[in-house]
């Protein structure tokens, strides 16, 4: 039951995917294309940070591993899509032309955050398979708790690039704080 469950998260997980590649090759981007990739990949890829942390409260809350089991998988997609909104910006937006890339890096502060949550997004999803949560063991959680400073990376680019934090940009910060608060006070009470 729980691998069909897991099966149908995949594909709900990969939905966002199809839905950009649809709007791609089928010219449905509207007025600005590149802007309409980057804003939407980005988006999701905050919203699956935001479903991968609320897998351990939703264990504590339900008394069930489920959410547990999908944990990883939800993480990768994390990487997934900060993987292509990345690649949008690098190859279609500025055609692999480093010079200005890098330049955007040093001088533009959501744009080095951002990237700097990629880049620790890296070890995440390299020691994501079973083999390394066993090869690991206690140094696994303790690594896979930068998904907590990728999470505050994530939500001071998005404030940093809207220049306000209304409205959107609040809304996912709250909501990562609170994910975040929850996991001080489940770790008080057990
Ligand atoms: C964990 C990593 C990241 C997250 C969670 C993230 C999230 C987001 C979000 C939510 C948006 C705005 C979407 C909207 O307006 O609806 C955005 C826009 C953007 N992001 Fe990221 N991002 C990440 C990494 C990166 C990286 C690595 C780069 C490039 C080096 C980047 C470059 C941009 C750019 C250029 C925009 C559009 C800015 C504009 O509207 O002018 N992001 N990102």
């Amino acid at each position: 039951m729980s691998r069909y469950l897991k099966s149908g998260v995949f594909i709900l997980s990969l939905l966002p995917f199809l839905l950009i590649t649809y709007k791609i090759f089928f010219n449905k981007l509207g007025p600005e294309p590149v802007k309409e990739i980057t804003h939407f990949t980005g988006e999701w890829t905050l919203i699956f940070i935001c479903l991968t942390l609320s897998m351990s409260p939703l264990k504590k809350f339900t008394n069930s591993t489920f959410w547990i089991n999908i944990r990883r998988m939800l993480g990768l997609f994390v990487f997934f899509y900060a993987t292509l909104h990345l690649l949008t910006y690098i190859a279609i937006d500025y055609r692999f032309d480093w010079e200005p890339i890098i330049n955007d890096v040093v001088k533009k502060k959501y744009i080095y955050i951002g990237f700097s949550a990629w880049l620790l997004l890296i070890p995440l999803a390299l020691t994501s398979s079973k083999k390394m949560v066993r090869l690991l063991k206690q140094n696994w959680k303790k690594l896979h708790r930068l998904i907590y400073i990728i999470a505050i990376f994530g939500s001071l680019h998005f404030i940093w690039l809207s220049k306000t934090i209304f409205f959107k940009p609040l809304i996912y910060t709250l909501i990562i704080l609170f994910l975040l608060s929850l996991r001080i006070k489940l770790k008080k009470s057990s």
